[in-house]
């Protein structure tokens, strides 16, 4: 028995997992090895200080073309004041313009933290085959985004970076998204082992995408201590606090503590602005400590299924063995039938 999902079918792939962008840090090598085990790999949206977004994008895709055979994405992080996103966009018509290879295998373009609407408009008229899917916290979002986008990426409160005000968790979210909504639904932000897709799929998603599992893996490019700060992390070990972008979950660390829980909507309303560009700024170099290895004194974005996660191994460990234990919940769970 194997399990195969429409998601197989819509991206070309052996396994329905995604690895999640994990912008602003490199997933390049990450979602080569993704890709290499069955699964659908994403390319992150870098900017780390010194990055330029688009040129590292364009490396990243070629790396992964170069690196393994099958189908993959990326992320492009759509917010209003992410001032790069639309010459990222203009690169990836560009490419598969360019490239029937890149056109044939880079299959699907990730929007979130943002509007979906102008990408989505954008991609209809200059694009129309690379398929959109666009992230959402709440049902409200992903109702819209029905309309507009190939598919929906329903992320939940217990994932690991930025989450919103509003702190749906991931069963409820899925479970009503799968309800009201038409286009396929990824389940993301928790998911950790085979019984966790094996749970999504009961819900009626047609795959999921993770984040932090992904970090835990020998081929992941983060810095070797913020691996082992998850591995030895518990599910009680995260905290949301207030970053630049809106609320952010975090490890707790000196960093998360000084930046504290999170404020509601209506507080940051109120300290926006000229603060916030102090903020964006300290949070770009904070970010660059992490990635080199200050788990103290920088944003550790991680996830609560932290406290799930007690091994460093290979990608392919990972997939193979969460579609071994999901294969085995779905066959024990059928036979709970009659
Ligand atoms: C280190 C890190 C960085 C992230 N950066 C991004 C990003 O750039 N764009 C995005 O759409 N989501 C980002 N996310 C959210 C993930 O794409 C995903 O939704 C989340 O990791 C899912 O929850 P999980 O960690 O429990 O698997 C990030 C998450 C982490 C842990």
């Amino acid at each position: 028995m194997t399990i195969k999902t429409p998601l197989c079918d819509i991206l070309g792939i052996k396994y329905p997992i995604i690895s999640a962008a994990m912008g602003p840090f490199y997933t390049t090598k990450l979602a080569a090895a993704v890709v290499n085990a069955g699964g659908f790999g994403i390319i992150s949206h870098t900017n780390l200080i010194g990055v330029d977004p688009v040129k590292s994008m364009e490396e990243s895709i070629h790396y992964v073309m170069e690196n393994c055979k099958g189908n993959f994405g990326v992320n492009i992080r759509v917010a209003r004041m992410q001032i790069d996103a639309p010459a990222l966009q203009e690169l990836l018509v560009r490419l598969r313009k360019e490239d029937p290879e890149i056109r044939e295998r880079l299959k699907m373009l990730v929007t979130s933290a943002g509007n979906p609407k102008p990408p989505a408009i954008f991609f209809k008229e200059k694009d129309p085959d690379l398929l959109v899917f666009h992230v959402t916290p709440t049902l409200y979002h992903a109702m819209k985004v029905d309309g507009l986008c190939d598919g929906i990426i329903c992320t939940g409160y217990e994932g690991g970076g930025h989450q919103s005000y509003e702190r749906v968790n991931t069963t409820v979210l899925v479970t009503e998204a799968v309800k009201h909504c038409k286009k396929p639904v990824v389940a993301c932000g928790g998911f950790s082992d085979g019984r966790g897709i094996a749970s999504a799929l009961a819900m009626g998603a047609v795959g999921v995408q993770m984040g932090t599992r992904f970090i835990a893996t020998k081929e992941c490019e983060f810095h070797p201590d913020y691996k082992d700060f998850i591995v030895r992390s518990r599910d009680s070990d995260t905290m949301v606090c207030q970053g630049a972008f809106g609320p952010i979950r975090l490890l707790k660390n000196k960093y998360a503590e000084a930046h504290g829980e999170i404020l509601t909507r209506d507080a940051k309303m109120a300290v926006e602005s000229e603060l916030d560009m102090e903020a964006i700024n300290e949070d770009t170099k904070s970010y660059g400590l992490v990635y080199e290895g200050d788990i103290v004194n920088g944003p550790v974005l991680c996830g609560q299924s932290c406290g799930n996660i007690d091994d460093i191994p290979t990608v392919k460990e990972v997939i193979e063995r969460m579609m071994k234990e999901a294969e085995a919940e779905i066959k024990k769970l059928s036979s709970y039938v009659g």
